[in-house]
C-alpha cells in the first residue's frame, strides 16, 4: 500500500488544528507580521528594496548602533567566544554576567540582581519563583503575557483586578485570608497602552495588606526616572517594590533580562527558579553590548533628553490629526482604530508613505481597542518625524 504523507498529516489531529487555524490564515493572507526586513541602520529597516522609518522597534534610546555599545559587543566575542556554554549553576557564571549584575543593581538601588538570556525568562522568573501553591498572586489584567505565564506556573491562585486601579486592588486584597501570603504582580509601563502604574497609591495598597510586589519595568527602564533609573525611581519607591524585573531588548539595545531585589531574594531566585537554573545563560556578547548601552545611559543624559523631546513632539502631531492615543505618557504609543480592518487599511497606508508600524487586533487588545502599536525613540530625527506626521496625515485622510 502507498504510503502518503499528506494523508498521515491530514489523520494527525495536531498538525490539522494548526493547519485550520483562523490567525494563521489572516496571516498568510494580508501577511501584516514577520516581516523579512533585508537591512537595517539606525530608525531605518529595508523591506522589499524599500527604506522604512522603523516606528515599531523598542530601541527607546536608540542605542543599538552607538559606536560603544558596537565595539563592547565585538570585544567580549573575541574574548569570550559566542557562548556561555551553558547554565550557569553547573557550568559556571562568567565574569560579563558578575560584572553586568552589580552595576544593574548598583543603578535600580537593588542589593543583588541576576541576569537571563531573555527578559521574558526574567519576568516570568521574577513571579513563579516566588510565589508558590496556596499563595495569591493579584495581578493587573493588562500584564503581558510573560507575567502571566509566571502567575500559572507558580501554581498560586489569582486575582485580576482592573487596571491601574488601586482602588479595586484594595478590593480584591481586603477579600482574601488576612494571613495568606499574597504577591501584587504588576508593570511599571503598560507596553501596549504606554500608560504609567500609579506606584503611590499601589504601594499604599501593598504596604496595608502586606504584599510582595513584583515590579515588570521592561518599558520603564532607561525611560523614566533619575537617569532613566525606572518607574519605582520616577516614584521614589524603589525601597516599596520587592522585585523589579525587566528586559535588556528595549533601552539597553540588547536581549536578555534581569530581577533585582534584596540579596536574599536573589540567591533565592537561583536555587528554586526553575527557569534560572536549568536555562543557559545570557550570552558575551549580549551581556556587553547591555553593560556598555549602561555606560552610556549615565554618562550620556542627551540621548534620554532627545527622547522625551520626540516623544513630546510625536504625541502632539498624533493628537492634532485627532487621533485616539489611548492616553499614553510615554514613548509606547499606541493608536487606537477599534476595529481590525480599519487598522489594517491604516497600517498599510503608513507603510505606502514609508512608515513601518506594527498592528495589534484582539485578542491580544480588548475588543473595540484594535490598534497600531508604534514607538518613538530618540534615534528619530526631526527629519524622520516630519514624515511620519505626513504619513499619519496622509493615512487619516486615506482611512
Ligand atoms: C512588559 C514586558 N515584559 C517583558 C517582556 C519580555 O522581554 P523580551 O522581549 O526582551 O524577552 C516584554 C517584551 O516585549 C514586555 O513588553
Amino acid at each position: 500500500m502507498a504510503f502518503s504523507l499528506f494523508s498521515a498529516k491530514a489523520r494527525n489531529p495536531v498538525a490539522a488544528r494548526c493547519r485550520d487555524d483562523s490567525v494563521t490564515k489572516l496571516r498568510l493572507r494580508y501577511a501584516p507580521y514577520y516581516h523579512a526586513m533585508e537591512g537595517q541602520q539606525g530608525t531605518t529597516v529595508r523591506l522589499d528594496g524599500r527604506d522604512l522609518i522603523m516606528l515599531a522597534s523598542n530601541d527607546y534610546l536608540g542605542l543599538s548602533f552607538h559606536p560603544k555599545v558596537i565595539e563592547a559587543a565585538r570585544a567580549a566575542l573575541l574574548r569570550w567566544g559566542t557562548s556561555p556554554t551553558g547554565a550557569r549553576v553547573s557550568n559556571g557564571s562568567r565574569a560579563y554576567h558578575l560584572e553586568l549584575e552589580e552595576k544593574l543593581a548598583a543603578f535600580l538601588g537593588k542589593e543583588a540582581c541576576h541576569v537571563h538570556a531573555a527578559g521574558y525568562l526574567s519576568c516570568l522568573s521574577g513571579v513563579a519563583a516566588f510565589a508558590q501553591k496556596g499563595d495569591y498572586i493579584l495581578a493587573d489584567k493588562n500584564i503581558h503575557s510573560c507575567l502571566w505565564d509566571g502567575v500559572r506556573l507558580s501554581h498560586a491562585s489569582v486575582e485580576r483586578f482592573s487596571h491601574n486601579n488601586a482602588e479595586d486592588l484594595r478590593a480584591v486584597a481586603s477579600s482574601l485570608p488576612a494571613d495568606a501570603a499574597k504577591l501584587l504582580v504588576i508593570e511599571g509601563v503598560y507596553s501596549m497602552e504606554g500608560h504609567i502604574a500609579p506606584l503611590p497609591a499601589l504601594m499604599e495598597v501593598a504596604s496595608e495588606h502586606r504584599l510582595f510586589t513584583v515590579l515588570d519595568d521592561a518599558h520603564g527602564f532607561g525611560v523614566l526616572g533619575r537617569g532613566g533609573r525606572g518607574t519605582s525611581d520616577h516614584f521614589a519607591a524603589t525601597d516599596r517594590v520587592d522585585i523589579i524585573c525587566g528586559s535588556m531588548s528595549k533601552a539597553l539595545a540588547s536581549t536578555g533580562g534581569f530581577v533585582a531585589g534584596d540579596k536574599a531574594l536573589i540567591e533565592y531566585l537561583r536555587t528554586h527558579g526553575k527557569h534560572t537554573i536549568f536555562s543557559a545563560a545570557l550570552s558575551p556578547s549580549q551581556a556587553a553590548a547591555a553593560s556598555a548601552a549602561l555606560d552610556v545611559l549615565q554618562t550620556e543624559p542627551e540621548h534620554i533628553e532627545r527622547l522625551w523631546k520626540n516623544q513630546k513632539r510625536y504625541i502632539a502631531m498624533l493628537r492634532s490629526l485627532g487621533l485616539d492615543t489611548w492616553g499614553s505618557e510615554t514613548p509606547a504609543v499606541p493608536v487606537v482604530l477599534g476595529d481590525k480592518m480599519r487598522c489594517y487599511a491604516f497600517w498599510q497606508a503608513l507603510r505606502e508613505k514609508g512608515v513601518f508600524t506594527v498592528m495589534s487586533i484582539a485578542p491580544a487588545v480588548p475588543p473595540g481597542k484594535d490598534l497600531i502599536r508604534t514607538a518613538i525613540s530618540a534615534g528619530h530625527t526631526d527629519e524622520q518625524l516630519d514624515r511620519i506626521g505626513d504619513a499619519f496625515a496622509y493615512a487619516v485622510k486615506r482611512c
